[in-house]
């Protein structure tokens, strides 16, 4: 477990109780949404935020609330997840914003530091899946390190996986 790790701009730590409410907010606003299959149902979303913080209890990497500093406003998560594809469980890159909070370059601040704090602990291959259409989000992997690998069908969407590789060498 860590206290998170901070950028000029950004805390990026695990999940409390408190960002609850926020997360639950968050994960059935359309806006915030953009990209997934669709929005969270309030039970889906409490489920969804418990989730988050039981990885993060294993995985200090886990998918995490990143905090703007300024404003002590939780604008968004970033980090990995379990996927299971091809069965084999795989650890799967994501980071998702408000709209006010897009375009400032934060998805690859927190990312990146993120990224150096899991090198430091995990050795091992990470997977990013993107939308072909989702733009800034191939952008964001390209800047963060990851390689585009193979292009595939997931519950029928087609996306393209990246990877990266993270550790020692
Ligand atoms: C994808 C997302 C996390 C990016 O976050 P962000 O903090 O805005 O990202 P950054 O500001 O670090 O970088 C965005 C990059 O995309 C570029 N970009 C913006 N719109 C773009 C577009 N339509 N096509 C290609 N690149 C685009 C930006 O110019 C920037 O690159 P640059 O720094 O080289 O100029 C954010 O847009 C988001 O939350 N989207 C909705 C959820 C989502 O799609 N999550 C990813 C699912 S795989």
């Amino acid at each position: 477990m860590t206290d998170g790790v901070t950028t000029d701009r950004l805390l990026v730590r695990p999940p409390q109780e408190t960002d609850r409410a926020r997360f639950l907010e968050l994960f059935q606003d359309e806006a915030f949404m953009a990209f997934a299959p669709a929005v969270l149902t309030p039970e889906q979303a409490g489920a969804r935020f418990d989730h988050m913080a039981d990885v993060c209890r294993t995985i200090p990497f886990g998918k995490q609330p990143v905090v703007e500093r300024a404003t002590g406003r939780v604008v968004g998560y970033t980090g990995v997840d379990h996927i299971e594809i091809d069965g084999r469980d795989r650890l799967e890159w994501g980071y998702r914003f408000v709209p006010e909070a897009r375009g400032l370059g934060y998805a690859t601040e927190a990312g990146a530091a993120l990224l150096e704090h899991a090198g430091r602990t995990y050795t091992g291959e990470l997977l990013a899946i993107i939308d072909p259409g989702n733009g800034p989000s191939k952008r964001v992997a390209g800047k963060l390190g990851f390689a585009f690998w193979t292009q595939t069908t997931i519950d029928g969407d087609r996306c393209d996986l990246y990877t990266l590789r993270v550790g020692q060498a």
